[in-house]
């Protein structure tokens, strides 16, 4: 008997749409579905026919965070040895653009996931949250740290200590998503938004997603420098050529993604 795979694949002209598959669970993200969309990130990474990747759930459900279930016999061992948390590392490691588009919960690891995307839809019907505390443990997977960034250190504190949940309305206010839309059209906008993106030069978005990512990173000058030798090394592609010459000449650019 073959097993129901954990993650969907499909693909929409230039974008890779993955859908995590575990209902049952709301899709809890055991290893065995976090690997799966590792492995799947990974691949729409390497393809040349995509531009960029949504990953969703379903329009009730996000994600609930990690397997309670799998996670309440572990050991501080197991939890180490099992890498589990690192899988998460794989989904920073992706050079395309990644849009999580969220509907319903996205609780702990879920939100986790959303957040390590690079940008959010949100469905009117999103709701963010950390819940862990009252687990009796913390965020693992980036909770504590893409939230603070983004939020700011207050209500990053209420989230953590205290279960507070956003709406999509308070997430949109605080910086948390992208935008927020009609329920039923999270997906259309997440996948218009994910082509937009797909149709545009590919190694200038390579490079200003690593760009934007790296101002997280660093301290403004740092910051500053890379950002213009990533500049500089973009007037080595056709892609600049091209691109300049089109504006100039009125016309539209074809992309070589080189
Ligand atoms: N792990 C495993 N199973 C889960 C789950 C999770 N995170 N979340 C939900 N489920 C399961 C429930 O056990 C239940 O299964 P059964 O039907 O077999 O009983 C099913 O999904 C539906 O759940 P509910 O009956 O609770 O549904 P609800 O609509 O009343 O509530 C919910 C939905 C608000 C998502 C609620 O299930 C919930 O609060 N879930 C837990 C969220 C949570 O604590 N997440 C953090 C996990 S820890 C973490 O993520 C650590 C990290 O940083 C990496």
């Amino acid at each position: 008997m073959t097993e129901t795979p954990l993650v969907l694949v499909e693909k929409h002209d230039r974008v890779g749409l993955v859908r995590l598959n575990n209902p049952k669970a709301y899709n809890a993200l055991s290893p065995e579905l976090l690997a799966q969309l590792m492995d799947a990130l990974a691949a729409l990474d390497a393809d040349p026919e995509v531009g960029a990747i949504v990953i969703t759930g379903s329009e009730k459900i996000f994600a609930a965070g990690a397997d309670i279930k799998a996670m309440s016999q572990a050991s501080a061992m197991d939890m180490l040895l099992s890498g589990y948390v690192d899988l998460f590392d794989r989904l920073q490691a992706v050079r395309k653009p990644v849009i999580a588009a969220v509907a319903g919960w996205a609780l702990g690891g879920g939100f986790e996931l959303a957040m390590a995307c690079d940008m959010i839809v949100a469905a009117e019907n999103a709701r963010f949250g950390q819940p862990e505390i009252n687990l009796g443990v913390i965020p693992g997977a980036g909770g504590t740290q893409r939230l603070t960034r983004t939020v700011g250190k207050y209500l990053a504190m209420e989230m953590v200590l205290n279960d507070r949940r956003l709406t999509a309305e308070e997430a949109a206010r605080f910086g948390l998503v992208n935008r927020v839309v009609p329920t039923e059209q999270y997906l259309d906008e997440a996948l218009k938004l994910a082509q937009a993106i797909a149709q545009r030069a590919p190694v200038a978005v390579r490079l200003g997603k690593e760009a934007v990512n790296y101002a997280l990173e660093s301290t403004l000058s740092a910051g500053l420098a890379y950002e213009r030798r990533l500049f500089y090394l973009l007037f080595a592609s056709e892609d600049q050529s091209e691109g300049m010459d089109a504006f100039l000449n009125k016309r539209q650019p074809r992309w070589q993604g080189r």
